[in-house]
């Protein structure tokens, strides 16, 4: 295991932002993985785990104790009658996998393709997208837990999946490091094709579309909205969404139709009559359209949720950018906005 020092973080996430790690270590297997974690507490330094850096605003001043980059690579898979599973390690390219999958004719991640990261990302923050989430098809989740210092293997259940949220990254933050996950995927399935953007695509096709055809499908709409990692577009240069759609009650929704002069104000019904707004209408609303400039930091021309790095961006030349937007939103609607990307330092 090599530890290296002062590594900068910046190339290591899609934002290209954040200053240097203290410590630096990129962990191949689990023994690595295991090594890293006593080194950091030889050290008494925090240790911050990084996947493909999709979903991540580091600070300017970098990260003060040991960055563990996991690097473990593996596809393997298992034939279970009218499905496969297939278990890949964390440091696989997410999008890689669902190719290897819907080439395969495996159903359930279809739609989830083009997401940038790695695969042991997914299960943390759930990625979903499109009409899928990954925990529809996750069967196990193997980590390290740091409390007991050993290897588990946790079930979808124990993982308490939501929109965006697991344990994970909820009441047990910081407790595991995820070295693989366990998809089970059908076999020959119909792809999903809900989400009104595909219908849109796939409208005036003769036939259904298959499962390659609608992973196509969705980078390419991703791409259109700027949330495909296309190298040299500066629209890309962001984490994704960077704020979580907001639920809020049936009242308050009411209250905001209301006030938007009859406006046809975009929305979805979830759980116990609550309803889910989309935040990127909310910063249209609230005057952060696309392509708005604040210094270094902006906003997407192609997808008014992304704040990208224009050029040479500072996390607190976006945190500023994210600051004005949450004053503006609850100005205006009485909505606190919550950023989806971990800030790091
Ligand atoms: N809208 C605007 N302006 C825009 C874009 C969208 O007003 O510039 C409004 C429109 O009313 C549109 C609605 O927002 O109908 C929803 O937009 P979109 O379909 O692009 O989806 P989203 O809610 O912004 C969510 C996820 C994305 C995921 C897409 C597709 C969150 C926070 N974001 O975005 O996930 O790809 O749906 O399923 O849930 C991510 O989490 O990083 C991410 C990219």
């Amino acid at each position: 295991m090599q530890v290296l020092k002062q590594v900068n973080l910046a190339p290591y996430t899609t934002f290209g932002i954040g200053g240097p790690a203290r410590w630096f270590i990129e962990a191949s297997t689990e023994e690595d993985v295991l090594e890293a974690v006593r080194f950091a507490r030889e050290q008494n330094a925090p240790l911050f785990v990084l996947g493909g850096g999709s979903n991540l605003l580091v600070s300017d001043a970098g990260f003060p104790g040991v960055v563990l980059h996991i690097a473990l690579k593996g596809i393997e898979q298992q034939h279970l009658g009218a499905a496969t599973g297939f278990s890949v390690a964390a440091g696989e390219d997410w999008d890689a996998f669902v190719t290897v999958a819907v080439c395969q004719n495996c159903g359930g991640i279809e739609c989830l393709a083009g997401i940038p990261g790695s695969v042991g990302g997914t299960p943390v923050q759930n990625v979903g997208a499109y009409g899928q989430e990954v925990a529809e098809t996750i069967r196990l989740v193997r980590a390290l837990d740091l409390q007991a210092t050993r290897f588990v293997d946790l079930s979808a259940a124990e993982c308490g999946f939501a929109y965006r949220r697991s344990i994970f990254n909820s009441s047990h933050r910081d407790r595991y490091i995820v070295t693989s996950v366990q998809y089970e995927l059908k076999n020959g399935v119909d792809p999903v094709v809900s989400y009104a953007d595909l219908k849109r695509y796939f409208q005036n096709w003769k036939f259904s579309p298959a499962l390659p055809e609608v992973s196509s499908a969705v980078r390419e709409i991703r791409r259109g909205k700027g949330m495909l990692i296309v190298p040299g577009d500066p629209d890309c240069r962001s984490a994704g969404s960077f704020f979580k759609n907001p639920v809020i009650s049936a009242e308050h929704f009411e209250q905001i139709v209301t006030s938007s002069n009859g406006a046809n104000v975009p929305h979805y019904p979830v759980a116990d009559g609550q309803v889910k707004v989309p935040a990127a209408w909310l910063l249209d609303q609230a005057g952060f359209h696309k392509g708005y400039v604040l210094g270094r930091a902006g906003i997407s021309s192609k997808h008014t949720l992304a704040l990208i790095n224009r050029d040479g961006a500072s996390a607190s030349d976006i945190a500023a950018l994210r600051d004005v937007i949450i004053a503006m939103v609850v100005e205006k609607f009485a909505i606190h906005l919550e950023p989806e990307p971990v800030w790091v330092g």
